[in-house]
């Protein structure tokens, strides 16, 4: 599919999302296109590293809302939960080169991979509050973890944008370069890490995600039981119309 360019060289696979007239939102069969791409790399022995990249002014603004109206992801067995579980215990390495807005899935997903490098338009935010609905990807344990609860609940309970000289500072991004080289820079990082051993590399990522690995599994099984329910209730419906109907959303009676 076209909306997700998929390219292999060098034992790298690269991941395009590709859909910048709609800021490069995510649709179930996009995200369906991912989780079969990731489930294939997994298997095939000339994939030693993969890197998932968007547009140079744009990463992801996210889950597609219409989408998400249209037909919400109740079960874990959905596209969208495929691709959270299939990259939170992907094995082999992640390389992420982000550039501009990285909206909700845009900026949790980044918690899985293994190295990030942000070009320096680049501006995460994880609104999940703001539309009614509540952190997934594991983001609800991965992100207190990282920040510390306080500055968690600034990025979670008030849904506040972050830039990339924050998400640096943070702990999520590795390097800050200009936009028009963050995915050669990304690349490189991947080309490195597939000359290497992937046995040798494999077990050190597994080693170092042993402690958390179940705990990132069962919290993604918690919050999409959530974030499925909220999804169908008033407050996401009308944060979503409204994102739809271009005006502010009104939570006054919900
Ligand atoms: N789902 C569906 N469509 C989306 C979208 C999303 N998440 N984000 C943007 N689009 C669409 C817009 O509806 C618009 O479509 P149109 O041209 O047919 O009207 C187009 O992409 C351009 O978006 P626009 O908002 O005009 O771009 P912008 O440059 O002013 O702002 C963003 C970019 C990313 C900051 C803004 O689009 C945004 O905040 N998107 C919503 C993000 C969000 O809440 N995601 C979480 C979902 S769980």
């Amino acid at each position: 599919m076209t909306e997700i360019l998929i390219h292999q060289d060098a034992g790298v696979m690269t991941l395009t999302i590709n859909r910048v007239d709609k800021k490069n939102s995510i649709t179930a069969a996009m995200y369906a296109a991912m989780a079969n791409a990731l489930a294939a790399a997994a298997h095939d022995a000339a994939v030693k590293a993969v890197v998932i990249q968007g547009h140079e002014t744009i990463f992801s603004a996210g889950n597609d809302i219409a989408d998400f109206l249209k037909a919400p992801p109740t079960t874990q067995d959905t596209p969208v939960f495929r691709f959270l579980y299939g990259i939170s215990a992907f094995a082999k390495p992640i390389v992420a080169a982000v550039c501009g807005p990285a909206v909700g899935v845009g900026t949790t997903l980044l918690l899985h991979c293994d190295l990030v490098y942000a070009g320096d338009n680049a501006a995460f935010s994880m609104p999940f509050v703001n539309l009614g609905l509540c952190p997934e990807a594991a983001s609800s344990l991965l992100v207190p973890q990282l920040l510390g609860y306080h500055r968690a609940a600034e990025a979670l309970l008030l849904g506040e944008p972050f830039s990339a000289e924050t998400a640096l500072e943070m702990g999520l991004v590795n390097r800050i370069v200009p936009p028009s080289e963050a995915s050669a820079l990304a690349h490189q990082q991947a080309r490195k890490l597939a000359s290497k051993p992937l046995s040798s590399v494999m077990e050190t990522k597994r080693l170092m995600k042993k402690s958390s690995a179940s705990a990132v599994t069962e919290r993604i099984g918690y919050e999409s039981a959530s974030f499925g329910r909220m999804l169908q209730e008033p407050a996401a419906k009308e944060a979503f119309t409204a994102f739809m109907q271009k005006r502010k959303p009104d939570f006054v009676n919900l």
